[in-house]
């Protein structure tokens, strides 16, 4: 708009005290008069959309944005069985589990601070990243780090990868002795080094040879086993729905279905209706993952798909809260308006327990670098963010960092916080 004003200003004003470079100006617009005249018919055009033709389009976005949080129509009597089944507990094999909001595995966020942190935020499970099978059977000091399990409020899933049927056999057995509640089998994991030893995702591409290792673990740990699938890869991007029978005929406890190929990665949007599809195929519990970043998203696809449980991933990157949001609307009733983010100085809060659940763990030079990822998520959004995440990552000692966390519990909040909602 203003833009447009200057503009509009910048074409009429004509100067009266000549420089010689507006004599010039004058001398080119008279020779010109004719392209003079349609830049300024351009120019009214454009005046014309900025007045009135911009606001229109802002409040289509506002309606559209508004579009996407009304729920899909569904018949009344699944809307009311689903609404039932997630205020019961959810059974895993032999495990019962008092919620069924499940945080998603990630490797370099799934860290013993941060499980510690969603269980304050009421996840009934939570999840290692996933570990390699051939590490943990070689006896590799970073991949057994990574297992870092002792002593961990229980319940806790372990996820392992890998390819062949004995070592991931080996591997689960290592799991459940070292006291794991879960196995979670990968069969997911998209990125090129995991993908060329044959491991992650691609294992979808056999289904004849997953059978064997499905099989084989089954039959080495007693604890629930579960896998954790995209819908297919290269040629096949439908396997999921091959595999899925697979499992549950050979004691697959649960199928995490995230619906997209191993070559979509990220990109687009998860295509839902697969979940629904394959809960119409199996029967046992089938939890959905895949774009779930709000409390409208978790409910949407719990009324568009019937799956029996869901998982979330990128949603709780500097947002761990979101599943306390979606417990309360999912299983006990809350209505939608009454989740809340929280204020700036909880945020301050929830930054600072996280932050002393790395401590208490780690060593100071790992522990600050292993926060730093986690205060861009924390952050992000944020106008002056870039401020903020500067602030941080100079910060070099435990002594600093807690000094910063005091600096801006002070603040209370800052004004341009509160213009986007902070309280
Ligand atoms: C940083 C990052 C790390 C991930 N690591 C793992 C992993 O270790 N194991 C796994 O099964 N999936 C992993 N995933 C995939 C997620 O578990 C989840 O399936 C995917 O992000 C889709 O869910 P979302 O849309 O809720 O993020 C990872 C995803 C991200 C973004």
């Amino acid at each position: 708009m203003c833009f447009g004003v200057l503009s509009w200003l910048n074409i009429f004003y004509q100067p009266q005290n000549h420089t010689k470079e507006h004599e010039i100006y004058l001398v080119l617009s008279d020779s010109r008069t004719h392209t003079n005249f349609i830049a300024k018919f351009m120019y009214l055009i454009f005046m014309f959309f900025c007045i009135f033709l911009c606001p229109n389009i802002l409040i289509l976005q506002k309606v559209n944005i508004q579009k996407r949080i009304v729920l899909a129509p569904m018949n009344e009597k699944i809307q009311k069985e689903n609404e039932k089944i997630f205020k019961e507990p959810l059974k895993i094999g032999d495990l019962t589990l008092p919620t069924r909001v499940l945080p998603a595995p990630m490797a370099g966020i799934s860290e013993r601070a941060f499980r510690d942190l969603l269980r304050r935020f009421g996840c009934g499970l939570v999840y290692t990243e996933m570990i390699s099978a051939e590490g943990l059977v070689r006896g590799g000091k970073k991949t057994w780090d990574i297992m870092d399990i002792d002593g961990e409020d229980f319940p806790v899933a372990i996820q392992i990868f890998g390819s062949s049927a004995e070592v991931l056999t080996e591997a689960g057995r290592i799991a459940e002795a070292k006291g794991a509640t879960l196995l979670d089998l990968n069969l997911g994991c998209p990125v090129r080094k995991v993908v060329n030893s044959q491991s992650g995702s691609a294992l979808l591409r056999n289904p004849d040879y997953l059978r064997k290792i499905f099989s084989s673990i089954r039959k080495a740990v007693k604890i629930p086993l579960t896998i954790k699938m995209r819908s297919g890869f290269g040629d096949n991007p439908r396997a999921a729905f091959e595999i899925a029978p697979i499992a549950e005929g050979e004691g697959i406890d649960a199928i995490c279905l995230h619906p997209r190929t191993r070559e979509q990665f990220f990109k687009g949007s998860s295509d839902w209706s697969q979940i629904a599809e394959m809960k119409s195929l199996i029967k046992i519990p089938l939890i959905g993952n895949g774009d779930i970043f709000s409390a409208e998203d978790a409910v949407k696809m719990v009324k568009e798909t019937g799956c029996d449980a869901i998982m979330i991933g990128r949603g709780a990157l500097g947002r761990p809260w979101i599943f306390e949001n979606i417990i309360q609307i999912l299983e006990k009733a809350m209505p939608l308006e009454s989740v809340k983010e929280p204020s700036f100085s909880e945020l301050i809060e929830i930054i600072r327990l996280h932050y002393r659940f790395i401590i208490s763990r780690k060593p100071e030079r790992k522990a600050i670098r292993e926060m730093r990822k986690h205060i861009i998520y924390y952050f992000k959004g944020f106008p002056y963010a870039k401020d903020f995440r500067a602030k941080w990552m100079g910060a070099e000692s435990f002594k600093e960092v807690e000094s910063l966390l005091s600096e801006l519990s002070k603040i209370n909040p800052p004004p341009f916080l509160q213009e986007i909602g902070f309280s």
